[in-house]
Parts: C-alpha cells; structure tokens; sequence
C-alpha cells in the first residue's frame, strides 16, 4: 500500500519539489497552500505522469482551516503515514519595522502554530495506526539568531522546542519526527521576505541550495528517519561555533552586519 504523504506549503519552493520527488517514488500525495491554480497544476502534472496527488487549499493561519485539512485528508485516506510541514515564511526587517499582525502575528501563526495545530489533528490516526512520521521544515535561524530575523527565529527557536518535545512524546507509538534546518535555498520565500539592506549582505550563491537539494534530502529522510538535519552538513560546525563562543559571534555580527547597516 502506497504511503499517504502531507505535504504543507507545496505551491512552491521546497514543498513544490518535495512534492514531485516524493511522487516519483511512488508516495500517494496530498498537498496544501493557499494557491489553488498553482496546486491544481503541480496535481496534474504528477498525475499525467502516474502519480497519485490531489490538492486541497487552505489557509493555515485560520485554525479552522487546520482543522478542516486534517479532516479532509483522514476521510480522503482514513490515516496520513508522513506528514511534512513546510509552509511558512520570514519577515526579515528590523524589529520596529514589523507589523504587529502581518508580519508579527502571523509569521508565528504559520510557521509555529499551525504546525502544532495540525500535528495535534493527525497524530491519533497515527497512534491508532502505531506508525506515523512528522517532518517539520525548520531553518538553521532556528539554530542560531541573527538580527533582522527576531520574530522569524522565535517562530523556528519554538519549532525547533515543540519537535524535540514531541518527538519523545510520540515514540514509543512509532511515531519519527524529524526536523530540517536548511540555510540559504533558492525559492520566493526571498521575495516574500521584505528584506532592505543598505550593504546588500546575502548569503552567497555558492552556499545556496536547491529547492530539489532540500526536497531529495527531505524524501531519503521519509526512509531513513533522523532527528536532526542540517543542510548543508557544513553548517553544523557554524551551530556549534555559535552554541560554543556565542561572544564571539555576537562580534561578529556587530562588526559584520550590524554597524555596517546603522551608518
Ligand atoms: N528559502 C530559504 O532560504 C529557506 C531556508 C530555511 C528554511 N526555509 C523554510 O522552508 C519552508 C518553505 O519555504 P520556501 O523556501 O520553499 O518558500 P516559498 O517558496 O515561499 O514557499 C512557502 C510555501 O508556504 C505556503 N504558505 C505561505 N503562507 C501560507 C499560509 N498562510 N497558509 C498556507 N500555506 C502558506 C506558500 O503557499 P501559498 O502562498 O500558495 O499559500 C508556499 O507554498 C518554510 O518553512 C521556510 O521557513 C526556507
């Protein structure tokens, strides 16, 4: 029997290649995001290669559209074996400059609380079932803060808490939960990002990832479930530079970016 796959955020970027390249390996998809027209296509395009995805909109910062996707995804299938939570989105401005609802409140919303929400719908099918996977996309601004990204890094700081946390609630269910801390990836969350920097500092593209890098990484976790994975791998010697010699890196970031930005 195919494994049913949940795939949040699947109207692009990483959730978009996630989506292709778990139908590829002949997952049964059900995808969410809140672009029908982009959905609808992403659905046809596997299915007309042989796929299995159907598509169902919804808004995750509304809780009752949480619900109602749990609710449709357990009558569609009767259980969901792996659900990937991807949607989410950075507002990278300073502090003062957020909006206290848009980009504030909705920016946990999403990226914290509908996660939970919908890990909270899911799970006793998965209890019931004793079997089930939760992959939760988290970002390495959940590893270490960087300024401009405050509110970002509490919403994926908390993600990071509520993964750990549930993981050892769940596993003696047979429940994996994973999370995935890529850095830089090409996709629109950039675009979405409202980021006005006066140096123009990014993350090079050579330390770039793919939204299919980031996608293939997330599908081999499917079957061999980990805790924990940073992408790329080298960016675990900057987490633990960061845990070992925080100082450090605050000087770093206050020579670097910071001042350079207040001139
Ligand atoms: N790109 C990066 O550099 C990077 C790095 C580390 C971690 N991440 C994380 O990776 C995940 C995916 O981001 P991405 O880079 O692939 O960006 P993206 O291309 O902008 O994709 C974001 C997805 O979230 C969906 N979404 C946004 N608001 C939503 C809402 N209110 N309700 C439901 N779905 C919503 C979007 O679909 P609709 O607009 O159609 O709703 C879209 O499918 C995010 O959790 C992000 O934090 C990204």
């Amino acid at each position: 029997m195919k494994k049913v796959v949940l795939i949040t955020g699947a109207s692009s970027g990483i959730g978009e290649a996630t989506a292709r390249i778990a139908a590829q390996k002949g997952y049964s998809l059900f995808v969410t995001a809140r672009r029908v027209d982009r959905l609808e296509q992403l659905c046809a395009e596997i299915n007309l290669k042989g796929g299995s995805a159907l598509s169902y909109p919804a808004d995750l910062t509304e809780s009752t559209q949480v619900a109602e996707l749990a609710a449709a995804a357990l009558g569609q299938f009767g259980r969901v074996d792996v659900l990937i939570n991807n949607a989410g989105f950075g507002r990278l401005k300073w502090l003062a400059q957020l909006d206290p609802i848009d980009d504030i409140e909705r920016q946990i919303k999403l990226n914290l609380i509908a996660v939970a929400q919908l890990c909270r719908a899911i799970i006793p099918s998965m209890i019931q079932n004793r079997q089930g996977q939760i992959i939760n996309v988290n970002s390495l601004a959940g590893l270490i803060g960087v300024p401009t990204y405050s509110v970002y890094a509490a919403s994926k700081f908390g993600l990071r808490g509520f993964n750990e946390a549930l993981r050892r609630e769940v596993s003696d269910y047979g429940i994996k939960v994973s999370g995935v801390y890529p850095g830089g990836v090409n996709t629109e969350f950039a675009e979405h990002a409202g980021i006005e920097r006066r140096t123009g500092i990014k993350t090079p593209d050579w330390m770039r990832l793919s939204a299919d890098q980031v996608g293939r990484a997330i599908v081999h976790l499917i079957e061999h479930p980990k805790k924990q994975l940073i992408l790329p791998g080298y960016m675990t010697y900057l987490v633990w530079i960061n845990q070992v010699f925080p100082g450090l890196v605050d000087q770093l970031m206050r020579i670097g970016y910071v001042q350079r930005e207040m001139r």
